[in-house]
């Protein structure tokens, strides 16, 4: 059976789909729910770089990881990759369509429990592709009930500069956003999501307001408004690794414009003022620690500035 759920000859012919990391430029935890889940606010980008996914039909279901963070992540049926094709395949049943059995290589380079999407990107990049022909209320049914999978797998199904809110499920895409010259550094310490949530001493902080109708026209505009943001989870993700606080101050001693910690952490990002001074100062802090994990990105620009 083909149909429109079951994009038959792409998979045939074999989908590339990208995973590009996720980065919270603010977050901001503004109450605990009685589920114990936490109503957030935040500022979500994409960057250029991510995992990849190449997804085609194949003779029955298979991962395949490759890349540099392949070793760290769980191969078989306890990937969120898998988990994402179970549900893509429940909700394509569920209006008469079917998906068939795929073989999945997922190239892992972004470093996973990392605050900057990892297996919730690689979900949702799956979940994006299968659904890719299907009809818009169907592909909507299946962002929502991807929030099952993780909370920050509707915003990675989006993948476009937004305000979200509740834990991360309802999006407002930001109109305009300029292009960010960005650095991601990683001490190499995996941060535990739940572990940051329970160090979390405030949870009713001051939200971070509407978006501007326009979005952010230019750098100066968005810089602006994140001096007066925050990532309330960047000091209790800091008391369990202080390694994110060196991160950030090696990001500001190399001339980044802005640096912060994005989502749960422990990756850092800064914005720079231009791509060559970012290169710059990611060989700087490359030769400075070996082992950590360094990658100059760009976030690229959306929208037309007003
Ligand atoms: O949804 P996800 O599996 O990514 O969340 C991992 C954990 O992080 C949750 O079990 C919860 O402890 C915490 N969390 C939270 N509030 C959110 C997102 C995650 O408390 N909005």
């Amino acid at each position: 059976m083909d149909s429109l759920a079951a994009p038959g000859a792409d998979l045939r012919a074999g989908l590339d789909e990208p995973a590009p990391a996720k980065i919270n430029l603010a977050l901001h935890v503004v109450g605990r729910r009685p589920d114990g889940y936490h109503a957030l606010e935040s500022l979500v980008v994409f960057a250029a770089h991510g995992d990849r996914l190449r997804i085609a039909a194949s003779t029955e279901d298979r991962l395949v990881l490759s890349g540099p963070f392949a070793r760290q992540i769980p191969g078989g049926p306890d990937n969120l990759v898998m988990q994402a094709l179970d549900l893509a395949r429940t909700v394509a049943t569920d209006f008469g369509s079917h998906v068939p059995p795929l073989r999945i290589e997922l190239e892992k380079s972004l470093p996973p429990a990392s605050g900057i999407g990892g297996g919730s990107a690689d979900a949702a990049a799956l979940l994006r592709a299968l659904s890719r022909r299907w009809p818009a209320e169907r592909r909507a049914g299946l962002r929502a009930a991807s929030l099952r999978l993780g909370a920050d797998v509707p915003m990675c199904f989006d993948g476009c500069a937004a305000r979200v809110s509740g834990i991360g499920e309802i999006a407002e895409p930001a109109a305009c956003m300029p292009a960010l010259p960005m650095l991601l550094v990683n001490p190499g310490v995996p941060v535990s999501t739940p572990a940051v949530f329970g160090a979390l001493g405030r949870r009713d902080n001051p939200p971070l307001g509407r978006l501007p109708a326009d979005g952010f026209a230019n750098a100066g505009t968005l810089l602006a408004a994140l001096a007066a943001s925050r990532n309330d989870l960047e000091v209790p993700a800091m008391a369990l690794a202080p390694a994110i606080g060196e991160a950030l101050a090696q990001l500001r001693e190399r001339g980044a414009l802005f640096a912060r910690m994005s989502g749960s952490g422990a990756t850092a990002f800064a914005i720079f003022s231009d791509d060559a001074a970012c290169r710059a100062a990611a060989a700087s802090l490359a030769a400075d620690r070996p082992s950590w994990w360094v990658l100059p990105t760009v976030v690229p620009a959306t929208g037309e500035p007003a």
